[in-house]
């Protein structure tokens, strides 16, 4: 089976985010299933609906990515309760122009990590909020808030050291797998129904 093509899109832009060597690991966990790749959203001016019918280079760029894929990860910290605000940029420069949102169906996931008790629940689940509206199918569970997430959890290399948050990103890395495929092999049963339906009522 040719693999899936993931997009993960990090919310934080810190040089040393932990958030972005989380996404890290699950591109180096999932790289015998999913072929994923980073998404760079520090570069995306501003949303502004003024320059929806003329958008700039970096806004084409990144539609271009999303559309590309054949899912999303979101690895995002939770600044003030809430999504950081560029990383909502970027969903609302995806969202537009009406009608041609490149995240329509596209199945996702979405980690919060925070060195903080609660994981950064607050942001994933305004995530979620938006990716109702954005028609996405989001994995319920395994939920993943990752709390008391710090810098001595990773090596030098940015690589996650043993222990339980690894051995958690490793059931989170093959649940997306898993959820990527299910809904992608579905779409291709579902179109063949139909296929298979149209050539029926041809005949
Ligand atoms: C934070 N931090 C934070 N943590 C949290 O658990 N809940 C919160 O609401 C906030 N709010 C917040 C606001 C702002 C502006 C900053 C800069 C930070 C702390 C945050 O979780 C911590 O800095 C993480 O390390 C940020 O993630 P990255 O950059 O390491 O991926």
């Amino acid at each position: 089976m040719t693999q899936l093509r993931i997009a993960i899109l990090v919310g934080s832009l810190r040089r040393d985010s932990i958030n972005r060597k989380i996404a890290r690991s699950i591109c180096a966990l999932t790289h015998d299933r999913l072929d994923c790749f980073m998404v760079e959203i520090g570069d995306l001016p501003l949303f502004n609906q003024d320059a929806e019918q003329n958008p700039p280079e970096p806004y084409r760029r990144f539609r271009a990515e999303i559309a590309a894929s054949d899912g999303v990860l979101f690895c995002t910290p939770e600044y003030n309760r809430g999504v950081p605000g560029g990383l909502k940029n970027a969903i609302d420069i995806g969202s537009r122009p009406y009608g041609e949102s490149v995240w329509d169906k596209k199945p996702a996931a979405i980690i919060s990590a925070s060195p903080g008790a609660i994981g950064g629940f607050g942001a994933n689940h305004q995530l979620r909020q938006a990716c109702v509206f954005l028609n996405m199918p989001v994995m319920q569970q395994p939920e993943a808030y990752l709390g008391h997430v710090k810098d001595d959890s990773f090596d030098a290399d940015g690589c996650l050291v043993d222990g339980p948050l690894r051995d958690v990103v490793m059931k989170l890395a093959d649940a997306f797998a898993d959820w990527v495929e299910i809904i992608d092999r579905s779409r291709r049963l579902l179109a063949e129904d139909a296929a298979h339906a149209a050539l029926q009522a041809a005949e």
